[in-house]
């Protein structure tokens, strides 16, 4: 690799982020300062369901950030909601949509949706209102296959609701890609870790509890097709690093908790793999542009310039009483945030 590369990003945002709350929450959310904002999952215990538990949760982010200009979008964990309902969100400063999880299939998701025909009247009220749905598209059938057999949903809510915004969150299948090419009102995230690594480097040799997550690593030829799409900066494929911090012993446990804590690292790694494979220019629009223009928002104004100098990723990041483990542990990557 040449000598001397940076690249200098605008207002860089990761569109799917766990901040956790408490003293997780203290530790977590300076890392991800070098991003100009996210969106903040709702799958605290309990979920966040009301507006202003919502406002509530995001001061804290705010006070934890200390002062760090942060845009904060803020999602609600979706249930059936009333039109009054929907509108008080809407009203709510820092509202960005709801997060849809199938009942049971993830972290904290107990209370989600076992029935969708009951969201019908929801769903047809947001897409008039031009409320986003961001949803955790997963089956309750075979590890392996969930996503696959998610997209038969996506397809039809995407026919059902046309004007609706739906986010295909954290896709990890080359199907879910050819998906994307079919409606237009889909859109979709990917995480660091989907780019990078299959079910192999997971479970193949010794078990990797720091890279389980939900929805698992799939196979080369899925994480091919990401990369290649976020590489090539697919318009309507956005970053999202989902990362989801647990503590060291609820991941090195016997029943591990699903989740990749990346936020630290995110930036760097992306910028190493875009400049690895010649697509630095495309970093922008990844990281950024192609949220900006998919949901017309407008973020707090900070840059971040990344290089090619050697960052060593912490074997684990402590404080408030709480440790957490990040992807790449004790290893050096390749490109660093320039301070
Ligand atoms: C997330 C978490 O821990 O909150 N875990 C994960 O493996 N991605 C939940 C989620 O987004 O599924
Ligand atoms: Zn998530």
């Amino acid at each position: 690799m040449m000598a001397g590369m940076e690249i200098t990003l605008n207002a860089p945002l990761d569109m799917h982020l766990h901040l956790r709350d408490g003293d997780m929450l203290k530790l977590v959310a300076p890392l991800s300062s070098d991003f100009a904002g996210a969106v903040i999952m709702p799958n605290l215990v309990p979920p966040v369901t009301d507006p202003g538990a919502m406002l509530a949760y995001s001061e804290r982010i705010a006070a934890a950030m200390s002062g760090e200009p942060f845009s904060r979008y803020m999602t609600l964990f979706f249930t059936a909601q009333t039109e009054q309902q929907l509108r008080m969100a809407a009203e709510t400063p820092g509202f960005f949509g709801y997060k849809l999880y199938p009942a049971g299939i993830t972290t904290n998701s107990e209370g989600g949706v076992a029935n969708l025909a009951e969201a019908d009247s929801t769903l047809n009220m947001m897409q008039d209102m031009g409320i986003p749905l961001l949803v955790h598209g997963e089956s309750h059938g075979f590890v392996m296959d969930r996503e696959a057999e998610f997209l038969a949903v996506y397809r039809n809510l995407a026919t059902r609701y046309p004007r609706l915004r739906i986010c295909m969150e954290h896709i990890t299948t080359a199907a879910a890609l050819q998906l994307l090419e079919e409606f237009e009102n889909l859109c979709a995230t990917v995480t660091l870790q989907h780019l990078i690594i299959t079910l192999d480097d997971v479970a193949g040799g010794a078990l990797q509890p720091h890279l389980f997550c939900k929805p698992i690593a799939k196979r080369p030829g899925d994480r091919d097709a990401l990369l290649q799409a976020a590489l090539s900066a697919h318009p309507r494929l956005m970053f999202g690093s989902d990362s989801a911090p647990h503590p060291r012993c609820r991941k090195e446990a016997c029943g591990c908790a699903a989740g990749v804590f990346t936020a630290p690292l995110a930036l760097p790694r992306l910028a190493e793999l875009f400049a690895t494979h010649h697509a630095l220019d495309n970093l922008q629009d990844f990281v950024s542009g192609n949220a900006c223009r998919i949901y017309g928002l407008n973020p707090v104004q900070k840059q971040v310039t990344l290089h090619d100098t050697p960052m060593q990723v912490p074997t684990a990041y402590r404080s408030y009483g709480q440790q957490v483990v990040p992807m790449y542990a004790g290893e050096q990557l390749s490109w660093s945030v320039k301070r």
